[in-house]
């Protein structure tokens, strides 16, 4: 297939273009880079041995869409958005034009160019506050964020599209927290500021970045007292990608796909896989509960089976020896390359 990915610089964009790529896929990226560096594309090309093709445009820029979409493209996977849940709370009208004016200027250029096959990536966020884990595709859909409603409206702009217009194709994969990265160590995660998600935090701990980890609430009804999430490997994520755009096809209109693990790990015991990675203990103290955090929450994963044909295989070890590799060679990210 000819796929264009939106938002290819990024940390689970990089990694889903190499193993499109590595599957035999033409692959054309773009970003604003943002939240990016024009790096992780070098790597991705360096790591694949194959050409892809990137261009810097904005999801906002109506006129250069429709421009890239009219070249004909089989399928778009849609990663490109702001992700920051604090700052969308501080920020929304930035993060509705984004995330959902960017996201119906790529579906309006879509239409008008005859791309109908969409995979676009939606979140566990979407389940709102969790009070039973494994959660399914069919658990009620709520918002605690701006973020996270931005992500519950594309979800529903594509439901109505494929409702009026049955010709579409649409997954909407629901990640859970992606972690890790590509096993070289040359592409991973790169985030800018103070880390707000637990690993970046962890593996910025470990190479001196940061001071400690503050564990965010130890009085949780869990077995530790520590929140429990459901951490997935980015390059299983990237292949979850993979699959759906091959089994995509076999859609009825719009679906949504939970990709996560099915298991629950917690805090503590992510921060000590990432001790063992580091070959040293990694510091944390207590701190109150972030607010807005579910106890526990991790993914049903038998629809991703069927549907997709797709399950993880990649243990939390496996994550925090993949993410240490990354942080250990880059640890200023792609800026210091
Ligand atoms: P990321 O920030 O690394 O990647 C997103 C990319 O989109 C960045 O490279 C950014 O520069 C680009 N971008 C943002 N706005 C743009 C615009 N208007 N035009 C063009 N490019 C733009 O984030 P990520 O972790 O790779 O996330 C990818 C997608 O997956 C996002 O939509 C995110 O909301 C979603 N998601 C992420 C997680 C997670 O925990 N990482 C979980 C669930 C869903
Ligand atoms: C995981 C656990 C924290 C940082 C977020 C988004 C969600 C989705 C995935 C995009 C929680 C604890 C964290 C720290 C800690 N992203 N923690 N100390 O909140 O599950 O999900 O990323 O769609 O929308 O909200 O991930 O990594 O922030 O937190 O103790 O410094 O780690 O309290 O229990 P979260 P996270």
């Amino acid at each position: 297939m000819k796929v264009l990915v939106t938002g290819a610089a990024g940390y689970i964009g990089s990694h889903t273009a190499l193993e499109l790529l590595a599957a035999g896929h033409e692959v054309v990226g773009f970003d604003n880079l943002s939240n990016s560096s024009e790096r992780a594309i070098e790597r991705v090309r360096r790591l694949s041995k194959r050409p892809m093709r990137f261009e810097k445009l904005d999801l906002l820029d109506m006129t250069g869409l429709v421009r890239l979409l009219a070249e004909g493209f089989d399928a778009v996977v849609h990663f490109a958005g702001l992700k920051a849940v604090g700052e969308s709370v501080e920020k929304p009208l930035i993060y509705w034009r984004n995330n959902v004016g960017g996201s119906v200027n790529l579906l309006s250029a879509m239409r008008s160019t005859g791309c109908r096959r969409l995979v676009f990536s939606s979140s566990c966020t979407i389940y709102g506050e969790v009070h039973r884990s494994p959660v399914d595709e069919n658990h009620l859909r709520s918002a605690v964020s701006c973020y996270g409603n931005t992500k519950l409206v594309v979800e529903n702009i594509c439901f109505d599209l494929a409702r009026a217009e049955p010709e579409w194709k649409i997954a909407l994969l629901r990640y859970f927290n992606p972690v890790g990265a590509h096993e070289s160590g040359l592409i991973g995660e790169d985030p800018k500021g103070v880390p707000n998600n637990l690993m970046p935090f962890i593996m910025q701990t470990a190479v001196g970045l940061r001071d400690k980890v503050r564990v965010f609430g130890n009085d949780y009804p869990t077995p530790d007292g520590t929140g429990v999430r459901d951490f997935i490997h980015v390059v299983d994520l990237a292949r979850g990608h993979l699959a759906a755009l091959e089994r995509i096809d076999s859609f009825t209109g719009t679906e949504a796909v939970n990709l996560g693990t099915g298991r629950g790990s917690s805090v503590l015991e992510m921060i000590r896989a990432a001790s063992k990675a580091v070959g040293r203990p990694i510091p944390y103290e207590f701190a109150p509960r972030r607010p807005g955090d579910s106890a526990a929450i991790w993914a049903e994963t038998a629809l991703a089976k069927k549907k997709l044909g797709w399950a993880a295989s990649y243990d939390l070890d496996r994550m925090c020896a993949d993410h240490w590799r990354w942080q250990k060679n880059n640890p200023a990210g792609y800026d210091a390359a």
